[in-house]
């Protein structure tokens, strides 16, 4: 099918590449000029693991072009992804300007019918805003525009893997007809019709399902799962402070309540609390959401609350170890929001980087992927590439991002050239006992 996708960031690009491997003639554009020539130049914008390989194969095999002229791509598909950014206002909600401009755009430059997907996350009822505005902005009313509702679910560091693994694929729609296209489009990855990157040969067995359902349960179902997500974080959070308070350890707890299966072992690890683009912007849309149709979700904006109140809970740990920051050399380990990726938005490190520098402390910092985008924000920052040379003569350090690098790193030899033995564990990395046994004062979250 010839597919068109619009934004070409993280949602875009991992769509297009996947949609493209499985066999899919795929056009993107992006309002960034720059992406484009870069994309064009046979360079990925973004650090998403494999997003290259299959960029690189797609384009060999004539299965994915870049343009930057919206009117070329937009009349080149039969069905057109949005994939553009949806970034928080203010007061929460969503900021949906670019879907609006990105509608007229297609209204404007359609020669033919088009099914307009939206990937990107919205808030519910934003499928019948957008069937409005392509009414509106279309010259004569002659062409017919059906929306559907496709929301993604991938993971940041594994979106190639989630995109070609999906658990579920959510396509919510109007018609029939709209359904069988969406079904084409995914027929190939559910029938597993690509070359997989990431498992090389060895994909995992069970096959994802795909669900039609409305529109407006599909843009749900996106906000629901994600603010659901958080408040798992949230709680583990709440239930390692109540940890620290009694004496128990929260590894111990959230390990043994995740092995009954209603709950489950994934998201209930303790630490600096959740970060990125989708959390925190999702759950803000979500309660201001739920607000606007008179809905208190109360739940959520506890959840909420506790994430931010994560960061005062880390400096009560580092003033109560270091007790005055002024002055004090501190390397801190990891700035993006999570493990394998290079995005820092929302990170819960850049906060902390941001206090310390205010206390006066002088910053040296370590991430495998996110230096040069920190490098722009905190210039005064002193970066190194080798975690340990960030080490050397530190008087403590702070663990932000739970990296794979910073899970092995070698502590007796880091110990030997820091000022003092110091580890304050923003992600729960190491073994309290381990640590305690190399000589360090050890501090992590909800456990003795
Ligand atoms: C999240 C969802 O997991 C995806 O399903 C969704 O598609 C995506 O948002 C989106 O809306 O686009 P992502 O933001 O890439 O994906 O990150 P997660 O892996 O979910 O992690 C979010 C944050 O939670 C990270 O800062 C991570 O460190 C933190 N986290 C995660 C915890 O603090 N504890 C945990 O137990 C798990």
């Amino acid at each position: 099918m010839r597919l068109t996708v619009i934004g070409c960031g993280y949602v875009g690009l991992v769509t297009g590449a996947c949609l493209a491997a499985a066999g899919h003639e795929v056009h993107c554009t992006d309002i960034d000029r720059k992406r484009i020539d870069m994309l064009k130049a046979g360079k990925v914008p973004i650090y998403e693991e494999h997003l290259d390989e299959v960029l690189r194969r797609a384009v060999a095999e004539k299965k994915i072009f870049y343009t930057a002229d919206a009117s070329e791509a937009i009349r080149a598909g039969d069905v057109i992804f949005i994939c553009v950014g949806t970034p928080p206002k203010e007061s929460g909600e969503a900021d949906l300007s670019a879907i609006d401009h990105v509608a007229r755009e297609i209204a404007t430059f359609a020669q033919g019918p088009k099914l307009v997907v939206e990937k990107s996350t919205v808030p519910a009822l934003t499928g019948v805003q957008l069937q409005k505005a392509l009414g509106a902005y279309s010259r004569d009313g002659s062409i017919r525009f059906e929306v559907a509702s496709n929301p993604e679910f991938l993971r940041e560091g594994t979106a190639v893997g989630d995109f070609f693994h999906p658990d579920r694929i959510v396509v919510g729609v109007e018609n029939e007809k709209s359904a069988q296209l969406m079904r084409n489009i995914y027929g190939p990855i559910l029938e597993r019709k690509f070359h997989c990157p990431v498992h090389q040969g060895k994909c995992p067995t069970a096959t994802g399902e795909l669900l039609i359902t409305t529109i407006n349960s599909a843009e749900l179902i996106k906000h629901a799962s994600n603010s659901f997500l958080a408040l798992k974080i949230s709680y583990a959070n709440v239930i390692s402070d109540l940890c620290e308070r009694i004496g128990a350890d929260v590894e111990q707890v959230t390990h043994a309540m995740g092995l009954d299966p209603r709950i489950g072992t994934q998201f209930l690890k303790a630490g600096l609390g959740f970060g990125g683009f989708c959390f925190p912007k999702d759950i803000q849309a979500f309660i201001h959401l739920a607000g606007t149709v008179g809905v208190d979700f109360g739940m959520l904006k506890a959840a909420e609350s506790v994430n931010k109140q994560r960061i005062e809970r880390y400096f009560e740990k580092i003033h109560k170890a270091l007790w005055v920051v002024r002055g004090k050399r501190v390397a801190v380990l990891g700035l993006a929001f999570k493990a394998n990726t290079d995005d820092i938005r929302f990170a819960p490190a850049l906060e902390v980087v941001r206090r310390l520098l205010e206390e006066g402390a002088e910053v040296y910092a370590s991430d495998p992927e996110a230096m040069t985008k920190t490098k722009a924000l905190f210039p005064d920052v002193k970066y190194y590439e080798d975690p340990y040379e960030a080490l050397k003569q530190a008087d403590a350090a702070l663990v932000c991002t739970e990296w794979k690098s910073f899970r092995e790193i070698d502590w007796d030899r880091a110990g030997k050239s820091m000022t003092r033995r110091l580890v304050i564990d923003g992600r729960n990395l190491y073994s309290p006992k381990k640590m305690q046994e190399l000589g360090f004062e050890y501090y992590s979250f909800g456990r003795p």
